[in-house]
C-alpha cells in the first residue's frame, strides 16, 4: 500500500520524505487554510520535495470552471492529480481531463456507487473518506472493502486512495482491505512506529546494558 501524506506542512513532508514514508501528498482547501500559504506556491515547493502524486484541489462548482482550475493547477508540476469533489460537473471534469492524460484524483467519495461513476469516468484515484462515516457511526471501512471487490470484479484500473484516515486501526484495516493507497495525517503516520511493548522492552534492554558496563563506541 502507497502511503500519502495528507497536509500542506512543508516540514512535517519533508520530515517524512527523508524516510522514504512519502508515496505522494494529498492537500485540500482545509488543509490549505491551516498552512496560512498560497495555494500555488506551497503546491509548488511540495513538488519540488515530492516525486509521486501531489493532489491540488479545485474550488469551482461547475464542470468548466472546474477545468480551468485544474489545468492551472497542473501547470504547477507534471506530478499534480488534480482534486474534484465527487459531483456530477466533478465527474464532467474527471472525464475531459483524464482524456487529456492529467491525473485525477476524485475526492469526497461516500458511496460504492459513487466510486463506480468515478471509474467510469476514468479518475486515476478514488478517495473514500473513512474517518467521516465514522463519525455519523456508518463503517467507513465497509465502503473500502465494497469497492475493492467492485473494482477486481470489472477490473477498473482506478486507484483506491483511502482518505480521512484518523487512527493507526484505519491503515491496518485498509491495507489488509486491499486499498491501493492510504493517506493520513503527518501524525498518524508517526503513531505507526509505536507499540508499549517495544518501549518497555527497550527499557529493560537499556537497563541491563547499563548494568553491563560496556561500550560498543
Ligand atoms: C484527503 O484527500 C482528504 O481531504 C482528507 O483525508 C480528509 O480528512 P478529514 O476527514 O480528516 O478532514
Amino acid at each position: 500500500m502507497k502511503f500519502f501524506v495528507d497536509t500542506a506542512d512543508v516540514a512535517a513532508i519533508r520530515e517524512l520524505h527523508e524516510l522514504g514514508m512519502v508515496d505522494g501528498v494529498t492537500t485540500n482547501p482545509s488543509l490549505i487554510l491551516k498552512s496560512g500559504r498560497n495555494i500555488l506556491e506551497v503546491t509548488k515547493e511540495i513538488c519540488s520535495i515530492v516525486d509521486g502524486p501531489v493532489s491540488a484541489e479545485v474550488v469551482a462548482l461547475e464542470a468548466e470552471a472546474m477545468i480551468a482550475e485544474g489545468l492551472k493547477l497542473a501547470e504547477i508540476a507534471p506530478n499534480i492529480a488534480i482534486k474534484l469533489p465527487l459531483t456530477w460537473d466533478g465527474l464532467k471534469a474527471c472525464k475531459h481531463l483524464t482524456d487529456k492524460g492529467h491525473m485525477v484524483n476524485v475526492t469526497l467519495c461516500f458511496s460504492a456507487n459513487q466510486a463506480l461513476l468515478a471509474a467510469k469516468a476514468g479518475a486515476t484515484f478514488i478517495s473514500p473518506f473513512i474517518g467521516r462515516l465514522d463519525d455519523i457511526n456508518l463503517d467507513g471501512m465497509e465502503l473500502i472493502r465494497d469497492i475493492r471487490e467492485i473494482y477486481d470484479n470489472y477490473d477498473f484500473k482506478t486507484q483506491i486512495l483511502s482518505a480521512s484516515v484518523r487512527t493507526v486501526n484505519h491503515v491496518r484495516e485498509a491495507a489488509l482491505a486491499g486499498s491501493d493507497v492510504m493517506t493520513a495525517p503527518p501524525e498518524v503516520i508517526r503513531k505507526l512506529a509505536q507499540h508499549p511493548l517495544t518501549d518497555a522492552g527497550l527499557a529493560q534492554f537499556m537497563k541491563d546494558w547499563e548494568k553491563t558496563g560496556q561500550k560498543i563506541i
